[in-house]
């Protein structure tokens, strides 16, 4: 009934340390990365190329590109709301590019506005020539929607946004897709409806699940997800960050509790559990916390 493997994109270089306001040396960033990769994750969300004003965490993007060391198979992505954006991430030598990049949209008006000062239609505009440039370059194209269950500003969001968003994502030619559940507001029932819908226009090989455990439901999200045939899932180590225009809302569901739940139902990741654990405690420790995840904290307690 449950998909025998998943694979699993790591947010937590971006939406983990987009959110930080304390200073984090691209350095730091990179060796995450690094220890990432080690610990056998096949994708990671590196930076994004945003507005420096809007993010400063992120405005070390080309630094950290440039620095990374490219391990074979696994697959770098950034974000890119806009031209501006993909012509940055793509200014330096090729074996910089990313593989993938994304742009990121919202089923719900009100956060389309605020994370990227634009309509959900106007997003679409902008979104369209960098999907095209991406596709012309060989770049792979994922689409990241946010609040596809709730939004910060209006409330729930019923399917009927989540179809019409994905309906537009795939028009532009976006691959494949991200149900977000940005301020982790979702409940299993409703995930599975913001999937179904999306399901109307990608594959199921396409879709992927994105959730943030602000009311501790990602898990169970994500067990919900699965049982549909879903396979990819976005997390972040150590359950860091959050969104800057998502108030409140704390970070993805810790990649160490996806990988635990997964590994116990016998569901292959191609994770080395205990090196991802060095990984959240490293980062972590560089900014000065606990990890937020409880497999993490039991491992290391034991
Ligand atoms: P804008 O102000 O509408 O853009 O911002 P603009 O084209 O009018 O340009 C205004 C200024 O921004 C100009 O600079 C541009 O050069 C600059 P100025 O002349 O004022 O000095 N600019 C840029 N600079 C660098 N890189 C760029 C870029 N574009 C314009 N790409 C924009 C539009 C999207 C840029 C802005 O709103 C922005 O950067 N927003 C940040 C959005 C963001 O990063 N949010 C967090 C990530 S999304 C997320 O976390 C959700 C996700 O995890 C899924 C989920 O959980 O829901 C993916
Ligand atoms: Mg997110």
């Amino acid at each position: 009934k449950y998909p025998t493997k998943v694979r699993i994109v790591d947010v937590g270089p971006r939406d983990g340390l987009q959110n930080e306001k304390q200073p984090v040396p691209a350095e730091v960033k990179i060796s995450l990365v690094h220890r990432l990769q080690d610990a056998g994750l096949k994708e990671i969300e590196v930076t994004s190329f945003v507005s420096p004003k809007w993010v400063p965490q992120m405005a070390d993007n080309a630094e950290v590109m440039h620095g990374i060391r490219r391990q074979p198979g696994v697959r770098y992505s950034v974000l890119t709301p806009n031209m501006k954006g993909f012509e940055a991430a793509i200014a330096a030598p090729r074996e910089e590019w990313p593989d993938e990049i994304v742009v990121f949209g919202a089923a719900s008006e009100a956060f389309s506005q605020k994370n990227i000062n634009c309509s959900i239609a106007e997003s679409i505009e902008r979104f369209a020539p960098v999907a095209e440039a991406a596709r012309a370059k060989g770049i792979q194209v994922r689409g990241a929607m946010s609040c596809t269950v709730g939004c910060p500003y209006e409330g729930d969001i019923s399917p009927d946004k989540v179809d019409y968003l994905a309906r537009l994502m795939k028009g532009i030619g976006v691959q494949r897709v991200d149900v977000a559940d940005t301020i982790g507001v979702g409940t299993p029932r409703k995930v599975q409806r913001a999937i179904e819908a999306t399901l109307a226009h990608f594959g199921i090989d396409d879709v992927s699940g994105h959730f943030h455990d602000t009311y501790g439901q990602a898990l169970a999200n994500t067990l919900a997800a699965l049982e549909m045939g879903v396979w990819n899932f976005q997390s972040s180590v150590a359950g860091l960050g959050g969104c800057p225009y998502a108030k409140g809302a704390t970070g993805n569901v810790a990649t160490e509790d996806v990988v635990y739940m997964l590994h116990g139902m016998g569901i292959e990741t191609g994770i080395d559990l205990d090196r991802l654990i060095d990984a959240g405690a490293y980062i972590s420790e560089a900014l000065g916390r606990e990890p937020n995840s409880r497999a993490s904290k039991a491992i290391r307690t034991k």
